[in-house]
């Protein structure tokens, strides 16, 4: 709660992602305390996921200070994947004197440049979704990394598919020769979410007894319109032959079903993780088969819970359960069609 004058003077009071053309613009009573601000670093605004999480952010700031009275400034900035950007975000945050500074890593094994800076001027930092090695953890007990299970995430998005295959084995081998010919579609290759759920959603299908034939697969670095492309590429050379595609998220999926669309298929098994709207919505209409939802908005209430114990130089531990390396798992659960038991 340490928030300088040109701070208060800088920031509107809860900025909408919408805003992030306005940063640093506008702030209504500058003397009024107490408060609490965050200097809120992410990766790249264009990111479904990410936007959807900082949306719900900027609520539960708004809320609080409603029911509170104590005032939030969050200051939030787009490092557009560049991460000599963001390290520039994370300086003017450190000069500005933030209470705690909250990072979405555009290099996840680049985080000691934020680290060092936050531990010179003693401001807390809270990671999130993209996980720092454990290395870069250890360097400092007041930092804190929030995001997801990706084994768990892998695990019951492969149990969607078993359970789908399981009541209806022959809505997947089309060809009927006992194998399921599958692609599968990943996202940054540097990201812990990407390679786990990869391995793991995979040997989730062969650990159920499913025999697989891996036909291709590629990268699409979380990006709808990627896989929409990737995917065509894939439809063209093998045609009938797929019977199943995995999607690291649920943004990769669509691009899946907008592809399978414009080519008029009636194909739809295709998987997902994340539980964005659009997400769920293809699942209700049985576009998809499933999705792992992992609850951004939830993500979003632990960040802030987290950064706000720590802002007022409260244990986290009081409030959320928090492992011995300083990392917390946000809760997930599976939403399936209609059509799967
Ligand atoms: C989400 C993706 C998102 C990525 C961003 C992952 O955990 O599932 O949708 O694009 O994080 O880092």
């Amino acid at each position: 709660m340490k928030l300088s004058r040109t701070v208060k003077r800088a920031l509107s009071v809860t900025m909408a992602l919408l805003c992030l053309p306005l940063l640093g613009c506008a702030n209504n009573d500058p003397e009024q305390e107490p408060s609490i601000s965050l200097g809120v670093a992410i990766y790249n605004k264009d990111d479904t996921f990410i936007s959807n999480m900082m949306l719900s952010l900027t609520e539960i700031a708004a809320r609080y200070e409603q029911d509170t009275g104590i005032r939030v400034y969050v200051n939030l900035t787009d490092a557009q994947e560049n991460q000599t950007n963001q390290n520039k975000q994370i300086d003017r945050f450190v000069a500005m004197n933030y209470d705690v500074l909250c990072v979405n890593l555009v290099d996840r094994t680049d985080a000691s440049y934020t680290i060092d800076r936050a531990m010179d001027a003693d401001i807390p930092v809270v990671f999130f979704n993209r996980e720092p090695v454990q290395e870069d953890l250890q360097k400092w007990d007041r930092v804190y990394y929030i995001g997801t299970d990706p084994a768990e995430n892998g695990r019951l998005e492969g149990q969607i598919v078993v359970d789908a295959y399981n009541a209806d084995p022959a809505r997947f081998d089309k060809n009927g020769d006992g194998i399921v010919q599958y692609i599968i579609i990943e996202g940054e290759i540097r990201h812990q979410d990407a390679m786990i759920r990869t391995e793991v959603s995979v040997q989730t299908l062969k650990d159920a007894g499913i025999e697989l034939e891996k036909l291709d697969g590629g990268i699409a670095s979380w990006v709808r319109s990627q896989a929409a492309a990737l995917s065509d590429q894939y439809f063209e050379k093998y045609g009938d032959q797929i019977e199943l595609i995995i999607c690291n998220n649920d943004d990769m999926a669509l691009g899946v079903v907008d592809t399978v669309e414009r080519r008029g298929l009636s194909f739809n098994n295709i998987v997902g993780i994340d539980g964005t709207p659009a997400g769920l919505a293809a699942v209700k209409e049985g576009k998809m088969l499933g999705t792992v939802v992992i609850d951004y908005a939830a993500q979003a209430k632990l960040i802030f819970d987290i950064a706000c114990a720590l802002a007022m130089d409260k244990d986290p531990k009081e409030i959320a359960d928090i492992s011995a390396d300083r990392t917390v798992r946000a809760p997930m659960y599976v939403v399936k069609a209609d059509f799967i038991p």
